[in-house]
């Protein structure tokens, strides 16, 4: 976008939404969903039939998701927190256990491996991709490592087979190799060697929180597999344990999944919709002196739930964030830092890493932004949006 362009455009528009720099509302609902509701609703008034979790909406909802992500079953769940917490459960971990998760990362998988008394091993990312790097976890991996838990950070997927074979060649001495769990809460719809992320590893969690790329009424969630026997101690675990074991109730509703038939249907759209977005995006962004923007490799589909920027290294800290400040208060464009390292910004995670160091998501977390983007942008706001993010940049750049 030339320089004459971005005037015009800062000079004669305005956002027509004030997008939060997350969007509350991931995707969006019609009347289909409204429908789907009120049916659900007036089938299950009647006393014979209720709102039971035993009922056709959970099961076709668990039917279609694993369909969906080419997997043996999918679990639904009442959000990616507990089903974090439940993949954790299935492994039943030792307070000696390890498990390794990146810091440039959602706090959930961090907190919940706490939450099981074991140890948190946090691990490094890779300066690109913004993902697990490979080499850290292989660094970190010892012979008491449980599992590999990596995010697929902002929609786009880690590189789950680099974990897999690392895992492959440091089995633990009891369980073999440890399990690597991916939490796709941000990157429901994403691709990965011509698999849907969700396919590959011993399990995936997904959310369909709010926020994120498909959703069911604010909460909800699932987890993928192919073990089947780890699906049945999910079901176990979330309803009070079966008839052996812990457990408790983290089921999804039967309106949700009634919902998340219909949103599950029209998820690609979504999906197709965020990428037009950052491709635009990145198209008028391409040249702005200094700024990074997010890469898709060639073997991964990336959902851009968030489109993720990085100022230049002498901006890290203070100046980004007077970058942020700038957008938000001369132009009206909210960003956000998602995320920060989490065992440096949270002191209970912290307090259970000392001594752990992440150079390079320190730095990243100094670095990265993520302006708004959504499914239903227009071109006209997302020019807007990067016309603004290229003149606070240069403004900053030549002091004025
Ligand atoms: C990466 C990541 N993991 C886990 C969660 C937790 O998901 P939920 O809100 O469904 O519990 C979120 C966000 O909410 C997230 O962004």
């Amino acid at each position: 976008m030339d320089k004459a362009l971005r005037k015009e455009i800062l000079q004669t528009r305005r956002l027509s939404r004030n997008w939060p720099a997350e969007p509350l509302l991931g995707g969006y609902y019609t009347d289909e969903e409204i429908d789907v509701v009120v049916k659900t609703i007036r089938e299950s008034m009647d006393p014979t039939v209720g709102f039971g979790f035993i009922c056709k909406e959970i099961t076709d909802f668990e039917q279609a998701f694993a369909a969906y992500c080419g997997t043996a079953d999918a679990v639904s769940i009442n959000g990616a927190g507990t089903g974090i917490d439940m993949a954790l459960m299935a492994l039943d971990l030792q307070p000696e256990d390890e498990v390794i998760v990146p810091t440039l990362n959602f706090r959930a998988a961090l907190v919940a491996v706490l939450g099981q008394n074991a140890r948190l091993v946090v691990c490094d990312v890779d300066p690109v991709t913004l993902q697990a790097d490979p080499n850290d976890v292989e660094r970190r991996i010892t012979p008491r490592t449980r599992a590999i838990f990596p995010v697929h950070m902002n929609g786009l997927s880690a590189p789950i087979d680099d974990y897999l074979e690392i895992a492959e060649r440091h089995p633990h001495p009891k369980y073999g190799p440890p399990k690597v769990i991916g939490d796709a809460a941000r990157a429901l719809g994403g691709g990965y060697k011509g698999t849907k992320i969700g396919k590959r590893g011993w399990m995936t969690v997904f959310s369909f929180h709010t926020q994120k790329n498909m959703t069911t009424l604010g909460e909800g969630g699932a987890i993928t597999t192919d073990d089947l026997e780890a699906a049945k101690r999910l079901r176990a675990l979330r309803q009070f344990g079966g008839s052996d074991g812990w457990g408790s109730n983290y089921k999804m509703t039967k309106v949700q999944a009634a919902v998340g038939l219909v949103q599950l249907r029209k998820l690609d759209s979504f999906i197709a919709a965020r990428r037009k977005v950052a491709q635009e995006r990145t198209e008028m962004l391409k040249d702005v002196e200094g700024l990074t923007l997010p890469v898709e490799p060639p073997d991964c589909y990336h959902t851009y739930y968030l489109y993720t920027c990085l100022v230049p290294k002498e901006w890290a800290g203070e100046k980004r964030d007077r970058l942020m400040a700038m957008l938000r208060e001369e132009y009206g464009v909210n960003t956000v830092v998602a995320n920060p390292p989490v065992h440096r910004v949270v002191p209970f995670v912290a307090k259970h890493t000392q001594g752990q160091e992440t150079p390079v998501a320190d730095e990243l977390g100094a670095r990265l932004f993520c302006p708004p983007t959504h499914p239903l942008m227009t071109r006209e706001e997302n020019e807007y949006i990067c016309a603004a993010i290229a003149d606070a940049m240069e403004r900053l750049r030549e002091g004025v």
